[in-house]
């Protein structure tokens, strides 16, 4: 599993309706060894299939996604009562998505997601897309890119589909963003590759504590995307896969070397 990062636990400014839903998902993140909640229970049931295909969908998308790896079920993010057998007395406190009140009212997402991910978010809220999703409601927040629940993250293949509605020939919106996205995210895989190689390196001689500062790297490059900044974005991709292949071809080195000694 990788690794557990929740990187501020503290409560962030938000407007009252959305605070309110914040103090429990935070203490959910905390305790993820809890009992099942009957949201679950419920809605888990197979039965849906026919009668409610998007509930039961909407199960199906969160069950192995990262979060539920991670512990959080559905109150991290919806309202509710969890401790609620009842359908009505469970659903109490949910408002429709319409409403400007709720936590998925598309303008809020950004914080509902950010409540946990605030480092991803501080980046995002200075992008041309926070910028154009307040202003206009045309660009995209949390979930266009990665869906409500299965929150997975986007492989180079994958990334026309997730920009090319907006950024294409008809719409003239930068469509050359979609190439340099593919591009730069192609160089961030490549980063991934050896911060994966130097885990496994830094197990074997009992270093794990080394892998902190190839982590803060990687994960602050990737927060950093979500500025959306190209010009900046690449140079520092650049700079990234570079000081992972050079720690990774010293560990290398160093693991041949003991090697020669035996
Ligand atoms: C006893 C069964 C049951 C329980 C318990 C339950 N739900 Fe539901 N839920 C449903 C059904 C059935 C629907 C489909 C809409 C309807 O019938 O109201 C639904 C709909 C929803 C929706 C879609 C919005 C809507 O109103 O249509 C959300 C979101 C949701 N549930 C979340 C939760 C959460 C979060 C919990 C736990 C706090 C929970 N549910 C507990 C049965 C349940
Ligand atoms: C990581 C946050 C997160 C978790 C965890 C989560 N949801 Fe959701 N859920 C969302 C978001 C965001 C939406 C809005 C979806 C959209 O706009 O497509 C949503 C929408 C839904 C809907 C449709 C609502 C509607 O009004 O049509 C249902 C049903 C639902 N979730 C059920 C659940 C259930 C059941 C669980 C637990 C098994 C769960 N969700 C866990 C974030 C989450
Ligand atoms: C209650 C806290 C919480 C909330 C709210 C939350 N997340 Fe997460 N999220 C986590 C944790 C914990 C993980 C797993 C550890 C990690 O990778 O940081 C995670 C992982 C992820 C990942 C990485 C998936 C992977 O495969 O590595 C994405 C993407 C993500 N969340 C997006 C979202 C989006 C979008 C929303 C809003 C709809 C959201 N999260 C809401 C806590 C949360
Ligand atoms: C326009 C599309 C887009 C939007 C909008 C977007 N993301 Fe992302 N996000 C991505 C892509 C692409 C990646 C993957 C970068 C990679 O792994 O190489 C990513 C990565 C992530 C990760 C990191 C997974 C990891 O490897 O640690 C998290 C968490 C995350 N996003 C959360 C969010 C949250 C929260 C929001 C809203 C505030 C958001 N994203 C908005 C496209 C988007
Ligand atoms: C929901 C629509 C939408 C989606 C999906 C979307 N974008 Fe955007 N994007 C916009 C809008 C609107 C702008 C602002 C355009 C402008 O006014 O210059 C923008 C601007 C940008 C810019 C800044 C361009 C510049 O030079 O100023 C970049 C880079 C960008 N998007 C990348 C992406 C990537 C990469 C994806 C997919 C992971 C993506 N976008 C998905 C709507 C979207």
């Amino acid at each position: 599993m990788g690794i557990f990062r929740i990187r501020n636990h503290s409560i962030p400014l938000l407007g009252a309706a959305v605070l309110l839903s914040v103090i429990p998902r935070i203490t959910a993140a905390a305790e993820p060894a809890k009992p099942a909640e009957t949201c679950v229970e419920c809605h888990k049931d197979e039965k849906f299939r026919v009668q409610n295909k998007k509930i039961y969908d909407y199960y199906q998308e969160w069950k192995g996604s990262a979060h539920d790896l991670a512990g959080l079920s559905c109150t991290a993010c919806h309202n509710g009562d969890p401790s609620k057998a009842e359908k009505e007395a469970a659903h109490a406190g949910m408002v429709p998505q319409s409403d400007p009140a709720s936590p998925f009212h598309y303008k809020n997402i950004p914080k509902t997601c950010g409540g946990c991910h605030q480092p991803v978010l501080d980046r995002f809220a200075k992008s041309r897309h926070f910028e154009q999703l307040k202003s206009t409601g045309r660009g995209p927040n949390c979930i266009t890119c990665h869906g409500a629940l299965n929150a997975k993250v986007y492989s180079t293949t994958i990334i026309e589909r997730a920009c090319a509605n907006c950024h294409n020939a008809k719409t003239k919106n930068h469509p050359e963003v979609i190439g340099k996205a593919q591009e730069i995210l192609e160089r961030l895989n490549h980063a991934n590759g050896y911060r994966k190689g130097l885990r496994f390196y830094y197990k074997s001689v009992k270093k794990p504590e080394a892998m902190a500062k190839v982590d803060k790297a990687y994960t602050d490059t990737i927060d950093f995307w979500h500025e959306f900044d190209f010009k900046k974005l690449k140079p520092r991709s650049q700079d990234l896969l570079t000081e992972l292949k050079t720690l990774y071809l010293e560990a290398h080195k160093e693991q041949s070397g003991k090697g020669d000694g035996r």
